[in-house]
């Protein structure tokens, strides 16, 4: 059959005449694919999913009430815009009290978001023409860069590597890459490495981007969610306000990546662009869900209790691959544990199998052992390993963990 005539309308940015025609197969894909296999070679069995990007809980119950009781509310029912005053507030206290940011002005520096993601792919269209580079961490959340490019911009990629603690080294960037530079993204804590920052690290940006006259976006999607201590915000550090943003989002600090509401904060300019670009993107959240993600960021004490969840079963996770050779070490925060890939597995008949890459060895873990990872190759061969697996309760945690322990105790890993 021939092609309809729309296969010859599509932008260059999606492939133009080639849109859809690829074969290539994506990593995510891949990892379904193989479950599915997975589990039709073994049907009725338990696939054990490390590789989930996002919580296995609901909502807490009065964060639902609260939606509920906004949701009966008339004055609720419309077009919100960029939203109104309540969120705006709520965040402003939450980033006083919970991240030690004093004085931000709600009605100035602070605007919801339809979710970070949501953000991510907002904001290029306030900073970046085309030529323009944004200095990007990766391996990362690529959804800055990919709007970037659409308006033509350049992504230049700053590897996350365990010698330089999952910290960018802003030394290593071209000075031609560095002269054409706007916008430098960070993630921490940080998907999928787990490393957290530094207040160094983040006073070191404040100071480069100063010099470099850099925008700086940062991605605080896993914010509260630490292990010990406070969460550190960039904002924290005297002159963040000068030269950026943070992204703070309820998806996973509160359970809620469904409901799409967090918001951003910081330079007053720069929240107005980005209200400006949104104001013509989307009509705003439902003011009922700003309203549930208030109370959230007024409830801090929720994602204390996920964190604690999460510490526990990363604890676990990390004595059972230690267990199996993996170099596991827990990270500050996130639900992501992040370790080099083993180069090859014995089993204990001497069966031998040679991994080129992580996503090798994570096609390997599904097929034979039934457990779901992510790989990650870009900055080395490293598995993401989740503790947001399906557990009931603590019991069932150390079932799940257990489980996962004995399928991997006939081999032995080489890395
Ligand atoms: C680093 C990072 N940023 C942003 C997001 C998206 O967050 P949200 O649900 O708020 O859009 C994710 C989701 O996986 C993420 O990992």
């Amino acid at each position: 059959m021939s092609d309809s005539y729309i296969q010859n309308l599509f932008a260059d940015r999606i492939g133009g005449k080639s849109y859809g025609k690829s074969t290539v197969i994506y990593k995510f894909e891949k990892i379904k694919r193989a479950r599915r296999a997975a589990l039709a070679a073994h049907p009725g069995a338990e696939i054990i999913d490390l590789g989930v990007g996002e919580p296995d809980e609901m909502a807490f119950p009065e964060v639902v009430a609260k939606l509920h009781h906004e949701a009966l509310q008339p004055e609720n029912r419309g077009y919100s815009d960029n939203g109104d005053q309540v969120l705006k507030e709520a965040a402003a206290g939450y980033l006083e009290k919970v991240c030690g940011v004093p004085g931000l002005n709600p009605e100035t520096e602070v605007l919801h978001s339809i979710g970070s993601k949501a953000a991510l792919s907002i904001l290029p269209a306030a900073l970046v023409n085309p030529g323009d580079y944004v200095l990007m961490t990766t391996p990362g959340y690529p959804v800055f860069g990919t709007h970037a490019a659409y308006y033509g911009g350049r992504v230049h990629n700053l590897p996350l590597t365990e010698a330089n603690h999952y910290l960018p080294d802003l030394e290593s960037i071209p000075p031609a890459v560095l002269s054409q530079a706007k916008v430098l993204v960070i993630n921490y804590p940080n998907n999928p490495t787990g490393a957290g920052a530094t207040r160094e690290f983040f006073t070191r940006v404040v100071a480069f981007a100063k010099e470099h006259r850099l925008v700086v976006i940062h991605d605080a999607a896993y914010a509260a969610l630490v292990f010990a201590g406070k969460p550190l915000s960039f904002l924290s550090v005297p002159g963040a306000k000068d030269v950026g943003l943070e992204l703070h989002s309820t998806s996973k600090s509160f359970n809620m990546t469904g409901w799409r509401c967090g918001f951003v904060a910081g330079n007053e300019l720069l929240v107005s662009a980005y209200g400006d670009v949104k104001d013509n993107t989307d009509s705003g959240q439902f003011l009922a869900i700003q309203h549930a993600a208030a109370y959230c960021f007024n409830h801090p004490e929720i994602t204390e209790k996920i964190a604690a969840k999460y510490s526990r079963r990363m604890s676990g996770l990390v004595d059972v691959l230690k267990k199996s050779g993996f170099n596991a070490r827990k990270p500050q925060g996130s639900f992501f544990l992040y370790v080099a890939a083993p180069r090859a597995a014995v089993a204990r008949g001497g069966r031998r199998v040679e991994f080129q890459n992580a996503e090798d060895v994570s096609q390997w873990l599904i097929s034979e052992k039934l457990i779901s990872t992510v790989p990650w190759d870009n900055a080395g061969a490293n598995l993401r390993f989740s503790v947001t697996f399906l557990a009931k309760d603590p019991s069932d945690e150390e079932r799940v963990l257990r489980e996962v322990a004995s399928r991997l105790e006939d081999v032995t890993f080489e890395f």
